[in-house]
């Protein structure tokens, strides 16, 4: 069976929302699904997942958040070459630029981006939660 590995970073819950969608969604595939808060997340999680999403809001002023999430994203760079990725985060009042910064260095990193990085305004609404399923979908296809 496929696995998938969701790594997230949420302050106030609205990324780990989208997580819980993009998880639903793979799942709804029939893959296996292993869901990690990016405290407890190590490289090999990357590494041995067929396809990763990774999720983290728009922090600092259109930054990933610094104390956790950005080391982690820097020790995969070699890790994730190669390999399926989404992105997807929550934001408050930015344009979304920390998502296009994101996904470019995830691309100079060498993942394979399946798709557009994943954007939504604070917490996801219904049609949000249905856009994170359908990116869980994506992800897990193929
Ligand atoms: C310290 C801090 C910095 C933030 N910086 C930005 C920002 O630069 N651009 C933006 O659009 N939203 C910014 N936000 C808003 C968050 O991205 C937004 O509240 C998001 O929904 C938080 O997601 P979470 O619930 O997963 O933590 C910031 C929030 C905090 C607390």
């Amino acid at each position: 069976m496929k696995n998938i590995t969701i790594i997230y970073w949420s302050g106030t819950g609205n990324t780990e929302a989208m997580a819980m969608g993009v998880m639903e969604g793979a799942k709804s595939e029939g893959t296996d699904v292993k869901i990690i808060n990016v405290s407890d997340a190590k490289s090999e999680d990357v590494l041995n997942a067929d396809a990763v999403a990774l999720g983290c809001p728009s922090m600092g002023s259109e930054q990933l958040e610094e104390s956790e999430m950005e080391p982690f994203v820097e020790s995969i760079s070699h890790e994730i070459s190669g390999k399926r990725l989404v992105l997807f985060g929550s934001y408050g009042w930015g344009n979304g630029e920390w998502m296009t910064d994101w996904q470019e260095r995830m691309e100079s990193y060498g993942a394979n981006l399946v798709d557009e990085g994943l954007i939504i305004n604070n917490a996801p609404d219904d049609e949000g939660i249905e856009r994170c399923k359908e990116l869980g979908k994506l992800l897990a296809k193929v």
